[in-house]
């Protein structure tokens, strides 16, 4: 369902290429690295725009830590109104050493994710060409996984309570918040995705029917309902500790991997790493009826503000993934295919500093290969 609150017109179709507007795409660039990183997703996409003949225009919102510490201000309402009105959402990183842990992440990201129901977190593990994974004797052909996290519902739904605080007897409950509409909704995202990636259609449900059982039986059950109309998707069921072992192990065993959020979140850093680490892996949040939002995953590396050292493939390849959802699949292709071809010939290594080239070298040779 579209977000009650969306502004977006709903005659107005995604993707209305060729029309005079184009694309309305917000940009969040957001603390630390984060606006380094985006500005060679927006030359990326300038170049593949020109290419491809697709139009569009950025919008762009100061919202983040350091607006926070100014201002006091997450998400202002106005903004998320005209957030309402875009096509995606373009957000580098938030985070700042100076704000408490919690506030500009549940402040901003999950408001931005829970607002607009972006339902879904979609995270490819790909290893691209030339990249060094730490396992032993894999390669791209054994890693090339996709994770469907469910994005708003389990432990982050933020249910719970303190009990006697403060005090020795004190209980802290934090529940996992599954429903049926929720959970339904995301696998069946995840079988369709499965079928229209169509690689080993093979969809593994991850979870801990074991001891969760609650939760778990849902999802199981949902699952196991679902399945029946996808004949042609093979499916399987890991719990979450062996999904660890196996993404490690034998990450060739995988082809879609569905999940709740918690355990999608620890599982796709464990899937970030395999591919190369944070400097590549990056996500979309889906509503696909709505208003999605594409980031890099790594979050805004203080420490490397400012120096033109940090890596910006993770934030090129969200671009790529906007651009999918967009519409713009060829454009996207195109982007992948110079991603890789980057990562096989020229880099030295994907971590910051270390590339061999600076963030605004690489975007250049992304925009150069394309
Ligand atoms: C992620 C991040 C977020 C999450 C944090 C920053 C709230 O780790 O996108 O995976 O837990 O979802
Ligand atoms: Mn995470």
């Amino acid at each position: 369902m579209r977000s009650e609150q969306s502004e977006r017109d709903p005659e107005r179709p995604r993707g209305c290429r060729g029309g005079v507007e184009g694309y309305k795409i917000a940009v969040i660039a957001g603390d630390g690295t984060g606006p380094e990183v985006i500005r060679e997703g927006l030359k990326a996409l300038k170049a593949l725009s020109e290419k491809n003949g697709f139009k569009y225009e950025t919008i762009e919102y100061d919202l983040g830590g350091k607006r926070y510490l100014k201002t006091k201000e997450l998400v202002p309402d106005s903004v998320l109104k005209e957030l309402g009105g875009m096509d995606a959402i373009y957000l580098g990183a938030i985070g700042h050493p100076d704000v408490k842990p919690g506030i500009l992440e549940q402040g901003i990201l999950l408001k931005l994710r829970f607002y607009f129901d972006e339902y879904i977190n979609l995270r490819p593990i790909k290893l691209y060409p030339g990249v060094w994974t730490p396992l032993k004797d894999k390669g791209p052909k054994d890693i090339d996984l996709v994770v469907v996290r469910e994005n708003t519902e389990g432990l982050y739904k933020g249910l719970g309570e303190f009990r006697d605080k403060g005090t020795k007897d004190e209980i802290a409950l934090q529940i996992s918040h599954n429903t049926r509409r929720g959970v339904e909704r995301c696998i069946r995202f995840a079988f369709e995705y499965t079928r229209k990636r169509n690689k080993d259609k093979k969809l593994t449900l991850c979870g801990k029917t074991n001891v969760l059982t609650y939760a778990w039986d849902l999802w199981q059950r949902a699952f196991n309902e679902v399945a029946g109309e996808y004949k042609d998707i093979k499916t399987d069921y890991a719990h979450v500790d062996a999904t660890c072992m196996w993404m490690v192990k034998n990450p060739e065993w995988f082809d879609v991997i569905v999940t709740d959020n918690m355990f999608g979140d620890i599982i796709t850093d464990l899937g970030a790493m395999i591919q190369g680490g944070m400097g590549i892996a990056a996500g979309g949040n889906i509503n696909p009826e709505g208003i999605s939002m594409f980031e890099p995953i790594g979050g805004s590396a203080p420490k490397y503000t400012g120096r033109n050292v940090i890596n910006p493939l993770a934030a090129i390849c969200a671009a790529g993934m906007m651009l999918e959802y967009l519409g713009e699949e060829n454009a996207a292709r195109m982007l992948e295919g110079s991603v890789m071809k980057v990562t096989s010939e020229r880099l030295k290594s994907l971590s910051a500093g270390k590339m061999g080239y600076s963030t605004s070298e690489v975007g250049d040779l992304v925009v150069g290969n394309l």
